[in-house]
């Protein structure tokens, strides 16, 4: 085994499909049935991140980037699949010592207004996962260690008694990470942590989030929609495309070699310098088709100019086309 941090392992996770209650029937042998449908959010996803890395995970809007962070942190249980975490499977971690777990994998959400609770002031919202954790032993240490870190993320300690909405958007991004913080943990899941923020303020966060890494060694999932962002930020880049990894490798590896045909089209949908800086904007030909409903075979290949015969019905399994470098096509 790798000594990697963090290792996915044909992961999926299906959502059932609440229908209508006319929906679904069907008759069986003589008998009615209903028919269950899924969501594949994740169907079938495998990446190792190791320690010290900032693995980048992109892809267009509802390609199951969210799902993944959220499995991966045990927020939601997998459909299938293992996650591992310092080589352990995570439901025998959960079972046994989750508080350890909580402890050591965090995550930091997209919308910095709704993921901290308003009625908490910062001080609270910061001691809070120090007492949950008993990692402080008394009020004083509490007290420091609370302004240890507000000044960590660049927040001045004499704020810490007003509450969330006092802030600015940059600032309360800010309190999210120093609460993600706040139980020192090794690996973070940070999902599109500046997307939410006015681009002004956006490299400052990026920043610190750097700084931070550098500092105590942090490991992160980074999900990103700005390409711009992942190019900076990750050493290691994942393109996902409905449910599945399409392309893997170093980042500065994907950037100027991408090989399959959607990441070719992720890129040269962003021109310029100029561009890059705006969001992910695909302008591929053809929908994204439902999760509901994937294609058999690739399931790029309904939108894909280089689609053969093999590609409507073969699932292309990841190949590394050189060290690191993970491409699922045929083509290669
Ligand atoms: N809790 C849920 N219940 C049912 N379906 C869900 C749930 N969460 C996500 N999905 C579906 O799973 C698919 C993947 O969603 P997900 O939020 O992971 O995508 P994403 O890549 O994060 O998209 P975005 O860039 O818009 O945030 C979508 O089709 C979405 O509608
Ligand atoms: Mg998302």
């Amino acid at each position: 085994m790798t000594d990697s941090l963090v290792k996915v392992e044909n992961l999926k996770k299906y959502f059932p499909v609440k229908l209508g209650v006319f929906e679904g029937w069907h008759f069986e042998n003589g008998k009615l049935k209903r028919k269950r449908l899924y969501v594949k959010a994740i169907d079938g996803v495998s990446f190792e991140i190791e320690k010290g890395d900032t693995f980048a995970l992109v892809g267009e809007s509802g390609c199951g980037k969210t799902t993944t962070g959220r499995t991966i942190v045990g927020l939601y249980k997998q459909t299938d699949g293992k996650i591992y975490f310092r080589n352990k499977p995570i439901d025998e971690v959960l079972k046994k010592s989750p508080k350890d777990f909580k402890k050591n994998v965090q995550m930091i959400f997209q919308d910095p207004y709704s993921s901290l609770n308003p009625r908490m002031k910062v001080y609270n919202l910061i001691s809070e996962p120090l007492r949950v954790h008993k990692l402080v032993s008394s009020r004083a240490e509490e007290r420091e260690k609370v302004e240890e870190i507000m000044v960590n993320v660049g927040l001045e300690p004499e704020y810490k008694s007003r509450y969330p909405h006092q802030f600015s958007g940059g600032q309360r991004q800010r309190i999210a990470i120093a609460r993600a913080l706040a139980t020192e943990p090794e690996f973070i899941v940070a999902d599109e942590p500046i997307s939410a923020l006015d681009v002004s303020i956006r490299a400052q966060i990026l920043n610190l989030m750097e700084d931070l890494q550098e500092k105590y060694g942090l490991t992160y999932l980074f999900i990103a929609h700005d390409l711009s962002v992942v190019r900076h930020i990750s050493n290691k880049t994942a393109v996902m495309y409905l449910g599945r990894i399409v392309e893997m490798g170093n980042t500065d590896e994907i950037f100027t070699h991408p090989l399959h045909p959607y990441t070719k089209t992720l890129f040269d949908s962003i021109p310029s310098v100029e561009k890059v800086k705006q969001p992910l904007k695909v302008t591929i030909e053809g929908e994204v088709p439902s999760p509901i409903n994937p294609p058999p075979g690739c399931p790029f290949h309904p939108r894909c100019p280089h689609a053969m015969e093999r590609c409507k019905k073969e699932r292309p399994e990841p190949k590394e086309v050189s060290p690191g470098h993970f491409v699922s096509c045929f083509l290669y």
